[in-house]
């Protein structure tokens, strides 16, 4: 039943429900008939939200846009469920959220693998799914109503960008760009994009991308691979972090491996480069130069999933795929835009 008739229904079954019986509550059996109290819920939208987790402070802060949007005084009621990094427990939330007859379930997939048959128990229960942030791979795309997030490889591409226009700038030949990836967690759209985003571009440009190892998206294991990393080449100069959590993690593991962290990278420094810009410590390094480079990842996507529904709830079908506008933040002043994928982005102070 469609969303607005199930509440509508709700409505007047609990006013033909106090027309017999006054105001007073009552229970029968296992039954209960609903309070005033009920009657203000049935007219909320029952949202129900798998979060993947808690990894880093861009989660956070998704996780905060989403509980202060979805809020009982906006006409929500959010059922929040976080996965804690797995998916066999979002895949339990999901089906939680539609024993209870959600009206609409809102995921932030983990990874972009195995949500088809879950999906498919959501469409059955006619329950309109809109993913958020990362995608998921489903070859039937009518699986979920629509997706908001990032294009996360060209965040990567613009990154690139930005090294290619740094090091040019610099004479720094191709060859002598000794790149470490700390990739994200594998098999999130997140993972996948920056790093293609990188590799696309190593390939293209000549550049010597020498591994690719995950951090996780987190402080501890950027600052453990990274570690290792050192120990196992003593030439890299460009460390690119697939988030700012990696990117404080790394520069703990440079700094107490007893190197210099900064973009002078033909004198030996070692330069790091992240996504997010987030987290304060994060920004604050972009401010002072210990990370070179940050491509904007917006987590606020709390509004934007409010205004998919409000589009569905109107009856409206919204856009399948829904991206967000992004910037690029650096404190070096030698590169003032960027061009990826054909348009030209202002570097801006983080
Ligand atoms: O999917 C978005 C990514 O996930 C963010 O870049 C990262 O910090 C987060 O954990």
């Amino acid at each position: 039943m469609n969303n607005f008739i199930k509440r509508v229904a709700g409505l007047l079954l609990i006013s033909s429900i106090f027309i017999g019986c006054g105001n007073s509550a009552t229970t029968t059996g296992e039954t209960s008939i609903n309070t005033e109290e009920d009657t203000k819920a049935d007219s909320y939208i029952t949202v129900g939200f798998s979060q993947l987790g808690a990894e880093s402070d861009w989660r956070s802060a998704n996780t905060d846009s989403m509980l202060s949007t979805f809020s009982e005084e906006k006409g929500y009621s959010l059922i929040y469920k976080n996965g804690q990094q797995k998916q066999a427990n979002q895949i339990t939330a999901i089906r939680m959220f539609i024993q209870q007859e959600v009206d609409y379930i809102v995921l932030a997939p983990a990874t972009e693998d195995g949500w088809e048959s879950v999906l498919s128990e959501a469409r059955d229960a006619e329950i309109p799914v809109i993913l958020v942030d990362r995608k998921v791979n489903a070859a039937d795309k009518n699986l979920y109503s629509c997706w908001v997030g990032s294009d996360f490889e060209l965040e990567g591409i613009k990154m690139a960008s930005w090294i290619k226009a740094y090091t040019e700038g610099k004479g720094i030949a191709p060859e002598d760009i000794h790149i470490v990836n700390i990739q994200g967690s594998i098999g999130s759209t997140a993972q996948i994009g920056r790093t293609r985003g990188l590799a696309n571009a190593a390939r293209e440009y000549g550049w010597d991308l020498m591994a690719e190892v995950s951090g996780d998206f987190t402080e501890t294991k950027g600052r453990e691979v990274t570690d290792a990393l050192l120990k196992r080449f003593n030439n890299i100069n460009i460390v690119y972090c697939e988030n700012d959590n990696e990117a404080i993690g790394a520069i703990d593991a440079i700094e107490s491996a007893g190197k210099k962290v900064g973009s002078d990278i033909a004198n030996g420094e070692i330069m790091v480069v992240s996504f997010d810009g987030v987290n304060e410590k994060a920004l604050s390094y972009a401010r002072e130069g210990k990370i070179s480079c940050i491509a904007e990842c917006n987590p606020l996507h709390g509004p934007r999933v409010e205004a998919l529904i409000k589009a569905l709830e109107a009856g409206t079908t919204p856009d399948k795929f829904n991206y967000v506008d992004e910037k690029i933040f650096s404190s070096i002043p030698d590169v003032r835009s960027i061009v990826a994928n054909g348009k030209e982005y202002m570097v801006e102070a983080p």
